[in-house]
Protein backbone atom coordinates (compact mmCIF):
# COMPACT_ATOMS: atom_id res chain seq x y z
CA UNK A 1 0.00 0.00 0.00
CA UNK A 2 1.02 3.56 -0.47
CA UNK A 3 2.98 5.38 2.26
CA UNK A 4 1.02 8.35 2.20
CA UNK A 5 -2.97 6.27 2.37
CA UNK A 6 -1.16 4.16 5.20
CA UNK A 7 0.09 7.57 7.04
CA UNK A 8 -3.84 8.76 6.75
CA UNK A 9 -5.59 5.93 8.11
CA UNK A 10 -3.03 5.83 10.93
CA UNK A 11 -4.14 9.16 11.49
CA UNK A 12 -7.73 9.10 11.10
CA UNK A 13 -7.61 6.16 13.66
CA UNK A 14 -5.49 7.86 16.41
CA UNK A 15 -8.10 11.34 16.03
CA UNK A 16 -11.45 9.28 16.11
CA UNK A 17 -9.49 7.57 19.40
CA UNK A 18 -8.50 11.26 20.45
CA UNK A 19 -12.30 11.73 20.16
CA UNK A 20 -13.67 8.71 21.86
CA UNK A 21 -11.56 9.46 24.72
CA UNK A 22 -12.11 13.09 24.89
CA UNK A 23 -16.43 12.47 24.63
CA UNK A 24 -16.23 8.97 26.36
CA UNK A 25 -20.14 7.28 27.17
CA UNK A 26 -21.56 11.21 27.07
CA UNK A 27 -21.31 11.67 23.14
CA UNK A 28 -23.37 8.24 22.92
CA UNK A 29 -20.39 5.87 22.35
CA UNK A 30 -21.27 3.86 25.07
CA UNK A 31 -24.91 3.18 23.84
CA UNK A 32 -26.27 6.31 26.23
CA UNK A 33 -26.57 9.76 25.22
CA UNK A 34 -29.16 11.12 22.78
CA UNK A 35 -29.66 11.79 19.41
CA UNK A 36 -28.59 15.02 19.30
CA UNK A 37 -25.02 13.51 20.47
CA UNK A 38 -24.89 10.81 18.58
CA UNK A 39 -25.38 12.97 15.22
CA UNK A 40 -22.48 15.73 16.70
CA UNK A 41 -19.94 12.52 17.45
CA UNK A 42 -21.07 11.11 13.41
CA UNK A 43 -20.37 14.65 12.21
CA UNK A 44 -17.22 14.61 14.03
CA UNK A 45 -16.08 11.41 12.42
CA UNK A 46 -16.97 11.81 9.07
CA UNK A 47 -15.19 15.16 9.01
CA UNK A 48 -12.12 13.92 10.15
CA UNK A 49 -12.02 11.41 7.56
CA UNK A 50 -13.11 13.14 5.13
CA UNK A 51 -10.66 15.73 5.93
CA UNK A 52 -7.60 13.44 6.19
CA UNK A 53 -8.50 11.88 2.79
CA UNK A 54 -8.79 15.41 0.60
CA UNK A 55 -5.44 16.18 2.18
CA UNK A 56 -4.39 12.77 1.01
CA UNK A 57 -5.68 13.68 -2.72
CA UNK A 58 -3.56 16.50 -2.68
CA UNK A 59 -0.09 15.29 -1.17
CA UNK A 60 -0.15 12.60 -3.48
CA UNK A 61 -0.77 14.48 -6.63
CA UNK A 62 1.96 16.93 -5.59
CA UNK A 63 3.95 14.15 -5.00
CA UNK A 64 2.87 12.40 -8.86
CA UNK A 65 2.32 15.31 -10.89
CA UNK A 66 4.03 16.83 -13.65
CA UNK A 67 4.33 20.13 -15.24
CA UNK A 68 2.89 20.33 -18.98
CA UNK A 69 3.16 22.77 -21.46
CA UNK A 70 5.84 24.52 -23.61
CA UNK A 71 8.77 25.54 -22.05
CA UNK A 72 10.18 28.89 -22.20
CA UNK A 73 13.72 29.42 -24.34
CA UNK A 74 15.07 31.52 -21.15
CA UNK A 75 16.23 29.61 -17.71
CA UNK A 76 17.92 30.48 -14.56
CA UNK A 77 20.48 28.05 -12.95
CA UNK A 78 18.44 25.50 -14.78
CA UNK A 79 15.39 26.51 -13.36
CA UNK A 80 12.83 27.01 -16.40
CA UNK A 81 8.97 28.48 -16.90
CA UNK A 82 6.14 27.29 -18.70
CA UNK A 83 4.45 28.85 -21.42
CA UNK A 84 0.97 28.35 -19.75
CA UNK A 85 -2.29 29.60 -21.19
CA UNK A 86 -3.32 33.18 -19.05
CA UNK A 87 -6.30 31.73 -17.31
CA UNK A 88 -9.27 33.28 -19.03
CA UNK A 89 -11.44 34.18 -15.66
CA UNK A 90 -8.43 36.22 -14.75
CA UNK A 91 -7.78 37.71 -17.59
CA UNK A 92 -11.73 38.75 -18.03
CA UNK A 93 -11.74 40.24 -14.58
CA UNK A 94 -8.44 42.35 -14.83
CA UNK A 95 -9.46 43.75 -18.09
CA UNK A 96 -13.03 44.22 -16.01
CA UNK A 97 -11.34 46.19 -13.42
CA UNK A 98 -9.38 48.64 -16.23
CA UNK A 99 -12.35 48.98 -17.66
CA UNK A 100 -14.07 50.18 -14.55
CA UNK A 101 -11.51 52.52 -13.17
CA UNK A 102 -12.07 54.38 -16.22
CA UNK A 103 -15.12 54.50 -16.17
CA UNK A 104 -15.23 55.67 -12.43
CA UNK A 105 -12.99 58.45 -13.51
CA UNK A 106 -13.91 60.04 -16.34
CA UNK A 107 -17.72 59.40 -15.46
CA UNK A 108 -19.04 57.78 -12.36
CA UNK A 109 -17.43 59.79 -10.29
CA UNK A 110 -15.26 61.99 -11.70
CA UNK A 111 -12.76 63.95 -10.29
CA UNK A 112 -13.89 67.65 -11.23
CA UNK A 113 -17.40 67.28 -10.94
CA UNK A 114 -19.62 67.68 -7.78
CA UNK A 115 -18.70 66.94 -4.21
CA UNK A 116 -20.65 67.21 -0.37
CA UNK A 117 -16.60 67.59 0.73
CA UNK A 118 -16.29 70.37 -2.24
CA UNK A 119 -19.81 72.73 -1.53
CA UNK A 120 -18.96 72.42 2.54
CA UNK A 121 -15.29 74.44 1.57
CA UNK A 122 -16.59 76.57 -0.55
CA UNK A 123 -19.76 77.33 1.66
CA UNK A 124 -16.77 77.76 4.97
CA UNK A 125 -14.72 80.03 2.40
CA UNK A 126 -17.35 81.96 1.86
CA UNK A 127 -19.28 81.87 5.30
CA UNK A 128 -15.33 83.27 6.27
CA UNK A 129 -15.11 85.86 3.78
CA UNK A 130 -18.53 87.58 4.90
CA UNK A 131 -17.31 87.26 8.49
CA UNK A 132 -14.16 89.04 8.29
CA UNK A 133 -15.49 91.26 5.87
CA UNK A 134 -18.33 92.43 8.44
CA UNK A 135 -15.42 92.79 11.16
CA UNK A 136 -13.00 93.99 8.82
CA UNK A 137 -13.23 97.92 10.96
CA UNK A 138 -14.37 97.26 14.08
CA UNK A 139 -13.80 99.72 17.17
CA UNK A 140 -11.76 98.93 20.17
CA UNK A 141 -15.09 97.81 22.47
CA UNK A 142 -16.58 95.51 19.82
CA UNK A 143 -12.45 94.23 19.50
CA UNK A 144 -12.05 93.35 23.54
CA UNK A 145 -15.66 91.45 23.45
CA UNK A 146 -14.79 89.59 20.60
CA UNK A 147 -11.81 88.45 22.11
CA UNK A 148 -13.35 88.00 25.53
CA UNK A 149 -15.57 85.64 24.25
CA UNK A 150 -13.08 83.96 21.86
CA UNK A 151 -11.23 83.42 25.12
CA UNK A 152 -14.09 82.06 27.52
CA UNK A 153 -14.29 79.53 25.01
CA UNK A 154 -10.35 78.76 23.96
CA UNK A 155 -8.13 79.80 26.34
CA UNK A 156 -10.36 79.76 29.84
CA UNK A 157 -10.10 75.86 30.58
CA UNK A 158 -6.54 76.61 31.06
CA UNK A 159 -5.75 80.35 31.70
CA UNK A 160 -9.11 80.29 33.74
CA UNK A 161 -12.15 82.88 33.74
CA UNK A 162 -10.00 85.53 35.30
CA UNK A 163 -6.86 84.77 33.36
CA UNK A 164 -4.84 84.28 36.35
CA UNK A 165 -3.98 80.83 35.33
CA UNK A 166 -5.52 78.57 37.62
CA UNK A 167 -2.75 78.61 40.53
CA UNK A 168 0.02 78.04 37.84
CA UNK A 169 -1.63 75.71 35.25
CA UNK A 170 -0.66 78.57 33.21
CA UNK A 171 0.22 81.86 32.59
CA UNK A 172 -1.12 84.50 34.56
CA UNK A 173 -1.91 86.95 31.85
CA UNK A 174 -2.51 90.12 34.07
CA UNK A 175 1.69 90.12 34.28
CA UNK A 176 3.45 90.21 31.15
CA UNK A 177 6.32 87.37 33.16
CA UNK A 178 6.17 85.55 36.09
CA UNK A 179 9.77 86.00 38.03
CA UNK A 180 10.57 82.09 37.47
CA UNK A 181 9.88 83.03 33.84
CA UNK A 182 12.66 85.57 32.91
CA UNK A 183 14.81 83.10 35.32
CA UNK A 184 14.63 80.09 33.19
CA UNK A 185 14.73 81.71 30.01
CA UNK A 186 17.36 83.67 30.66
CA UNK A 187 19.43 80.32 32.33
CA UNK A 188 18.31 78.05 29.70
CA UNK A 189 17.93 80.67 26.89
CA UNK A 190 14.59 80.43 24.61
CA UNK A 191 13.49 79.39 21.49
CA UNK A 192 9.56 79.59 21.14
CA UNK A 193 9.55 81.46 17.88
CA UNK A 194 8.41 84.72 19.31
CA UNK A 195 9.93 87.01 16.56
CA UNK A 196 7.76 84.60 14.21
CA UNK A 197 10.95 82.51 13.31
CA UNK A 198 13.13 80.33 14.52
CA UNK A 199 15.21 83.23 16.94
CA UNK A 200 16.30 81.65 19.76
CA UNK A 201 17.87 83.90 22.74
CA UNK A 202 21.04 83.07 24.11
CA UNK A 203 21.56 80.35 27.18
CA UNK A 204 23.65 82.49 30.36
CA UNK A 205 26.70 80.79 28.73
CA UNK A 206 26.16 83.42 26.10
CA UNK A 207 25.08 86.21 28.35
CA UNK A 208 27.76 88.82 28.95
CA UNK A 209 27.52 92.10 30.97
CA UNK A 210 29.24 94.50 29.73
CA UNK A 211 29.58 96.05 32.82
CA UNK A 212 31.16 93.49 34.59
CA UNK A 213 32.97 92.26 31.46
CA UNK A 214 32.35 88.49 32.44
CA UNK A 215 29.41 86.35 32.12
CA UNK A 216 26.12 86.77 34.01
CA UNK A 217 26.25 85.26 37.41
CA UNK A 218 23.77 83.92 39.77
CA UNK A 219 23.32 86.53 41.64
CA UNK A 220 22.71 88.99 38.63
CA UNK A 221 20.09 86.55 37.42
CA UNK A 222 17.86 86.75 40.40
CA UNK A 223 17.94 90.48 40.40
CA UNK A 224 17.77 90.92 36.96
CA UNK A 225 14.50 88.70 37.27
CA UNK A 226 12.58 90.47 39.89
CA UNK A 227 13.44 93.76 37.93
CA UNK A 228 11.92 92.26 34.45
CA UNK A 229 9.03 90.55 36.35
CA UNK A 230 8.15 93.51 38.52
CA UNK A 231 7.79 95.62 35.22
CA UNK A 232 11.65 97.24 34.57
CA UNK A 233 11.02 99.48 37.88
CA UNK A 234 13.09 100.63 40.54
CA UNK A 235 16.93 100.45 40.87
CA UNK A 236 17.28 96.60 42.17
CA UNK A 237 19.14 94.92 38.59
CA UNK A 238 18.27 97.90 36.61
CA UNK A 239 22.16 98.03 36.04
CA UNK A 240 22.50 94.22 35.07
CA UNK A 241 19.41 94.61 32.22
CA UNK A 242 21.28 97.46 31.09
CA UNK A 243 24.51 95.47 30.73
CA UNK A 244 23.02 92.44 29.60
CA UNK A 245 19.64 92.70 28.14
CA UNK A 246 19.39 95.84 26.91
CA UNK A 247 21.39 95.13 23.79
CA UNK A 248 19.21 93.63 22.14
CA UNK A 249 15.27 94.05 24.43
CA UNK A 250 16.27 97.95 24.11
CA UNK A 251 16.50 99.50 27.20
CA UNK A 252 12.96 100.16 28.00
CA UNK A 253 12.61 96.48 27.91
CA UNK A 254 9.93 96.62 24.72
CA UNK A 255 12.11 94.75 22.14
CA UNK A 256 13.68 95.52 19.09
CA UNK A 257 12.45 94.34 15.67
CA UNK A 258 13.60 91.28 14.27
CA UNK A 259 16.33 91.50 17.68
CA UNK A 260 14.02 90.63 20.70
CA UNK A 261 10.34 90.70 21.27
CA UNK A 262 9.09 92.85 24.16
CA UNK A 263 9.32 91.63 27.77
CA UNK A 264 8.40 95.22 29.31
CA UNK A 265 4.53 94.64 28.72
CA UNK A 266 2.27 92.30 27.23
CA UNK A 267 1.91 93.81 23.23
CA UNK A 268 -0.65 92.40 20.69
CA UNK A 269 2.60 91.53 18.62
CA UNK A 270 3.53 89.12 21.59
CA UNK A 271 0.50 87.62 22.08
CA UNK A 272 -0.09 87.14 18.63
CA UNK A 273 3.14 84.94 18.03
CA UNK A 274 2.22 83.04 21.53
CA UNK A 275 -0.92 82.39 19.96
CA UNK A 276 0.33 81.14 16.66
CA UNK A 277 3.58 79.26 17.37
CA UNK A 278 2.47 77.99 21.04
CA UNK A 279 5.32 78.51 23.66
CA UNK A 280 6.96 76.43 25.98
CA UNK A 281 8.48 77.63 29.45
CA UNK A 282 8.82 77.47 32.94
CA UNK A 283 5.17 76.93 33.47
CA UNK A 284 4.31 74.11 30.82
CA UNK A 285 3.21 74.26 27.29
CA UNK A 286 0.38 76.13 25.34
CA UNK A 287 -0.79 74.72 22.14
CA UNK A 288 -0.47 76.90 19.03
CA UNK A 289 -3.87 77.68 17.73
CA UNK A 290 -4.42 76.95 13.91
CA UNK A 291 -8.22 76.93 13.53
CA UNK A 292 -9.10 80.68 14.00
CA UNK A 293 -9.31 83.52 11.54
CA UNK A 294 -7.39 86.40 10.92
CA UNK A 295 -10.10 88.71 12.62
CA UNK A 296 -10.00 86.28 15.66
CA UNK A 297 -6.12 86.38 16.26
CA UNK A 298 -6.71 90.18 16.22
CA UNK A 299 -9.50 90.40 18.70
CA UNK A 300 -7.65 87.98 21.35
CA UNK A 301 -4.73 90.07 20.80
CA UNK A 302 -6.46 92.91 21.89
CA UNK A 303 -8.41 91.47 24.42
CA UNK A 304 -5.26 89.57 26.30
CA UNK A 305 -2.60 92.27 26.10
CA UNK A 306 -5.24 94.43 27.61
CA UNK A 307 -5.62 92.53 30.63
CA UNK A 308 -2.04 93.74 31.95
CA UNK A 309 -2.88 96.94 32.17
CA UNK A 310 -6.12 97.13 33.67
C1 LIG B 1 21.45 88.31 21.99
C2 LIG B 1 20.21 88.99 22.20
C3 LIG B 1 19.54 88.80 23.55
C4 LIG B 1 20.06 89.09 24.80
C5 LIG B 1 21.43 89.62 25.15
C6 LIG B 1 18.99 88.79 25.71
N1 LIG B 1 17.89 88.33 25.06
FE1 LIG B 1 16.16 87.77 25.89
N2 LIG B 1 15.51 87.17 24.10
C7 LIG B 1 16.14 87.33 22.90
C8 LIG B 1 15.37 86.76 21.85
C9 LIG B 1 15.73 86.73 20.39
C10 LIG B 1 14.22 86.23 22.47
C11 LIG B 1 13.07 85.50 21.78
C12 LIG B 1 13.40 84.03 21.73
C13 LIG B 1 12.23 83.18 21.36
O1 LIG B 1 11.77 83.28 20.23
O2 LIG B 1 11.78 82.43 22.23
C14 LIG B 1 14.34 86.50 23.87
C15 LIG B 1 13.40 86.11 24.82
C16 LIG B 1 13.46 86.47 26.14
C17 LIG B 1 12.46 86.12 27.12
C18 LIG B 1 11.22 85.26 26.89
C19 LIG B 1 10.02 86.13 26.66
C20 LIG B 1 8.76 85.33 26.70
O3 LIG B 1 7.71 85.89 26.41
O4 LIG B 1 8.80 84.14 27.01
C21 LIG B 1 12.84 86.65 28.30
C22 LIG B 1 12.13 86.57 29.62
C23 LIG B 1 14.08 87.34 28.06
N3 LIG B 1 14.43 87.21 26.73
C24 LIG B 1 14.78 88.02 29.01
C25 LIG B 1 16.07 88.45 28.85
C26 LIG B 1 16.87 89.00 29.90
C27 LIG B 1 16.38 89.25 31.32
C28 LIG B 1 18.09 89.26 29.36
C29 LIG B 1 19.30 89.78 30.06
C30 LIG B 1 19.75 89.00 31.18
C31 LIG B 1 18.05 88.88 27.97
N4 LIG B 1 16.81 88.40 27.69
C32 LIG B 1 19.08 89.00 27.08
C33 LIG B 1 17.35 87.93 22.71
C34 LIG B 1 18.19 88.33 23.73
C1 LIG C 1 -3.83 73.61 27.05
C2 LIG C 1 -3.76 74.74 27.91
C3 LIG C 1 -3.75 76.12 27.30
C4 LIG C 1 -4.68 76.68 26.45
C5 LIG C 1 -5.94 76.05 25.88
C6 LIG C 1 -4.24 78.03 26.23
N1 LIG C 1 -3.07 78.27 26.88
FE1 LIG C 1 -2.04 79.99 26.85
N2 LIG C 1 -0.57 79.13 27.99
C7 LIG C 1 -0.63 77.87 28.54
C8 LIG C 1 0.57 77.65 29.32
C9 LIG C 1 0.90 76.40 30.10
C10 LIG C 1 1.34 78.81 29.19
C11 LIG C 1 2.70 79.10 29.86
C12 LIG C 1 3.86 78.64 29.00
C13 LIG C 1 5.13 78.93 29.74
O1 LIG C 1 5.65 80.06 29.59
O2 LIG C 1 5.59 78.05 30.47
C14 LIG C 1 0.60 79.72 28.35
C15 LIG C 1 1.05 80.99 27.99
C16 LIG C 1 0.30 81.91 27.29
C17 LIG C 1 0.76 83.24 26.95
C18 LIG C 1 2.15 83.82 27.21
C19 LIG C 1 2.16 84.60 28.43
C20 LIG C 1 3.50 85.26 28.62
O3 LIG C 1 3.60 86.06 29.55
O4 LIG C 1 4.44 84.99 27.86
C21 LIG C 1 -0.28 83.86 26.31
C22 LIG C 1 -0.29 85.27 25.77
C23 LIG C 1 -1.37 82.91 26.25
N3 LIG C 1 -0.98 81.73 26.85
C24 LIG C 1 -2.60 83.17 25.70
C25 LIG C 1 -3.55 82.19 25.44
C26 LIG C 1 -4.77 82.44 24.72
C27 LIG C 1 -5.20 83.80 24.18
C28 LIG C 1 -5.42 81.25 24.62
C29 LIG C 1 -6.73 80.95 23.90
C30 LIG C 1 -6.79 81.26 22.51
C31 LIG C 1 -4.62 80.27 25.32
N4 LIG C 1 -3.50 80.87 25.80
C32 LIG C 1 -4.95 78.93 25.45
C33 LIG C 1 -1.65 76.96 28.39
C34 LIG C 1 -2.75 77.12 27.56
Amino acid sequence: MNKTVLAAIIVVIAMLGFTYVAVGSAGGMGGEGDWVNKLAVLGAVVLVIVTTFVVTKYVRQMQNDTASGKLADENWDGIGEYKNELPLGWAVIFLGSVIWAIWYFLAGYPVNAYSQIGEYNEEVAAHDAKFEAQFANMDDATLNAMGESIFIVQCAPCHGLQADGMAGKAADLHVRLAEKSVKVAIVNGSNNNLLGTSMPMPDRNGLMNANTNALITDAEIDAVSAYVAGGLKGTAGADVFAGTCAACHGADGKGMEMVAPNIAEMSPAMVDMVLKHGKKGAIGAMPAFTNLTEVQFKALDAYVSSLSKK
